[in-house]
């Protein structure tokens, strides 16, 4: 009998229990990799602009994640107080996710369009100003930093090796793109809409004079976000189960 040796032996059923659990989860887990429904498609997702890719990555040196998640549950209460819930389609293209664990401050998966770029901007520089029980910490440098953005084409292309679509005219546009977003109603930033709609181009008292600088980026990705789905035409069943 040749179970028997396994019953006999501890260390040969340890491992025979091994074998048989990572079979059974290679078959649940290897599949979601390669099959094309794991994130279903939704309209209006697309790739960041230059300059919001280039605020989330300062969302990330700064680890905002630590105080702010990005994931609005399936919970009554969670899409009452933060919109609708977050789909897997609308982090594809996030490269690493911020959905993060921790709410110390509200999830910002929406926070796009809730407030003005001089909200944001007044918001970062001291937070106390204006929600004074406040407790997040003041980012006033931001404003008073150039934007380090020689790097962004090769930034995007990085992107593009782990599949984000990033089209070759958006990598050769993608310095010209980034200062365009924050030049209101130029030819530039009317050609970097048609590559990127709904984005924010952004409007407020920039104190910096020229210079891009690191608060026009976050700006930017804090408005974007929650910002690419139509949820006035999004249908959670499907377009195939109708
Ligand atoms: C120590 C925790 C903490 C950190 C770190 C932090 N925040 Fe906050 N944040 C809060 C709290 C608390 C609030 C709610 C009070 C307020 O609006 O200031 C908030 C509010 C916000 C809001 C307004 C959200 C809304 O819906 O009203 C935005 C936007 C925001 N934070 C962005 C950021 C960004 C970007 C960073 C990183 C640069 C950051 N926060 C870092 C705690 C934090």
């Amino acid at each position: 009998m040749s179970h028997e040796r396994f019953e006999r032996n501890s260390f040969i059923l340890l491992i025979g229990i091994l074998i048989v659990v990572s079979i059974g989860g290679l078959v649940q887990i290897a599949p979601l990799f390669w099959v094309d429904s794991t994130i279903e498609k939704v309209k209006g997702m697309r790739p960041y602009t230059p300059l919001e890719q280039a605020g989330r990555d300062i969302y990330v040196r700064e680890g905002c994640y630590g105080c702010h998640s990005q994931m609005i549950r399936t919970l009554r209460d969670e899409v009452e107080r933060y919109g609708h819930y977050s789909l897997a389609a609308e982090s594809m293209y996030d490269h690493p996710f911020q959905w993060g664990s921790k709410r110390t401050g509200p999830d910002l998966a929406r926070v796009g369009g809730r407030y003005s770029d001089q909200w944001h901007a007044d918001h970062f520089n001291n937070p106390r100003a204006l929600v004074p029980e406040s407790i997040m910490p003041g980012y006033p440098w931001l404003n008073a930093t150039p934007l380090v953005s020689g790097n962004i084409a090769d930034r995007l292309k990085t992107l593009r090796i782990v599949g984000v679509p990033y089209t070759d005219d958006m990598i050769a546009k993608a310095d010209t793109d980034l200062k365009a977003q924050i030049d209101p109603d130029s030819r530039p930033a009317r050609e970097m809409l048609a590559r990127y709609p709904k984005a924010k181009v952004l409007r407020y008292e920039r104190t910096a004079g020229a210079a891009v600088t690191e608060l026009d980026a976050l700006i930017a990705y804090m408005q974007i976000l929650g910002q690419m789905v139509d949820f006035a035409t999004f249908d959670a069943a499907g377009p195939n189960l109708r």
